[in-house]
């Protein structure tokens, strides 16, 4: 069966064909980030009208690019939370009117676990349970999946998204928005025990993340030493930070494996398109015997591929919403039915 995707939670309007939520006919992205990028991060508000703009169209192109019209199409898998809420509604206004139109079944997506399923992209023959470490520009969470459409949340961010920490990083450093694929790049070419960076643990929660500390931290080593003005490589601070932050996602996400008993552990989210986090959790899972799967770096950041995916099994476990759908903002993953 052939899912349409639609994906409009952030600054990216994207459109896609999945086939059997495992084989991708087509994938268009619009992306706004040049316009975004002279204002150091996403405007809400032009991200709305961008959207408004492009969805349409892209739709268009998406379905052509997979040789197909609506009438190929099983049913209209939408992003409706966590993100922006009038970059949202956007395409969950679109998908309504579309489903209604077209009299096919509307089918919401968390678009957090439409990250998670890039996996399903990536490794046709990847089948639940898992655990999943899903890092991106918003969210940082440690969480089991139990079937395709049922999560645990194991272990969460406390403060920032590990996505956001990179992005500061990259500010501090003079790199632009969106600075995690710069302070990859760097990071590669400096010394990551050159400066000793904060390794913060949260009490009460092993599984869970705290970055906001560790942030500070970069921000204060930066201005200081510019004050100072002590000479200093970027590439060092890059590459301390990154080793710090690959050290605390890994050795969380493998210390739950171990308690919870899973031996095969995912990554998921723009932030899994790191060089090193992906170097770094495929060396501890060898060590521990674990089977790690990755998804295509092209797949980590947003796309609507993955909401397609995701809502192929969406769909065959009856979840699908009627005309009034709504957006959610901050729609968490567990019991995200339809809130
Ligand atoms: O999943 P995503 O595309 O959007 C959200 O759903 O938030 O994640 C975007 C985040 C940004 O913070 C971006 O800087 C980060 O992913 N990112 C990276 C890399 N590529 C993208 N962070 C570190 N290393 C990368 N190579
Ligand atoms: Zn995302």
């Amino acid at each position: 069966m052939k899912i349409l995707g639609i994906e409009s939670s952030c600054d990216e309007t994207a459109c896609a064909v999945v086939e059997d939520g495992r084989r991708i006919l087509s994938s268009a992205v619009a992306s706004q980030v040049e316009e975004h990028k002279l204002y150091g991060g996403v405007v809400p508000e032009i991200a709305s009208r961008r959207h408004a703009e492009a969805i349409s169209g892209l739709c268009a192109c998406a379905l052509k690019d997979a040789g197909c019209t609506m009438d190929d199409i099983g049913g209209i898998a939408v992003t409706y939370g966590p993100g922006l809420i009038g970059a949202l509604l956007c395409g969950v206004s679109f998908a309504k009117g579309l489903a209604l139109a077209a009299d096919k079944p509307l089918i919401p997506v968390n678009h957090l676990k439409g990250h998670v399923a890039t996996n399903y992209l990536t490794t046709p023959d990847l089948t639940p349970p898992f655990l999943c470490l899903i890092v991106s520009g918003g969210h940082s969470h440690i969480v089991e999946v139990k079937s395709y459409t049922e999560y645990r949340v194991v272990g969460r961010t406390r403060d920032d998204a590990a996505g956001e920490a990179f992005d500061k990083t990259a500010r501090v450093l003079g790199f632009p928005y969106p600075g995690g694929v710069y302070v990859d790049r760097a990071a590669a070419q400096g010394d990551p025990a050159a400066f000793r960076l904060p390794h913060p643990s949260v009490d009460g929660g092993p599984y869970d993340f705290s970055f906001s500390g560790l942030k500070t931290a970069v921000i204060n080593l930066v201005h200081t030493m510019e004050q100072r003005g002590e000479p200093f490589r970027r590439e060092d601070v890059a590459a301390s930070f990154t080793a710090t932050v690959c050290d605390l996602l890994c050795g969380r996400t493998l210390a739950a494996a171990k308690a919870l008993g899973y031996r095969t552990v995912c990554v998921a989210g723009g932030v899994s398109a790191n060089s090193h986090l992906r170097g770094e959790m495929q060396r501890r899972c060898n060590r521990e015997g674990i089977r790690l799967y990755l998804p295509e770096t092209s797949l980590c950041g947003d796309n609507a591929a993955m909401i397609a995916s995701q809502g192929f099994f969406e769909l065959q476990a009856g979840n699908t919403a009627g005309p009034d759908l709504n957006g959610f903002a901050s729609l968490r993953l567990e019991n995200c039915k339809i809130c």
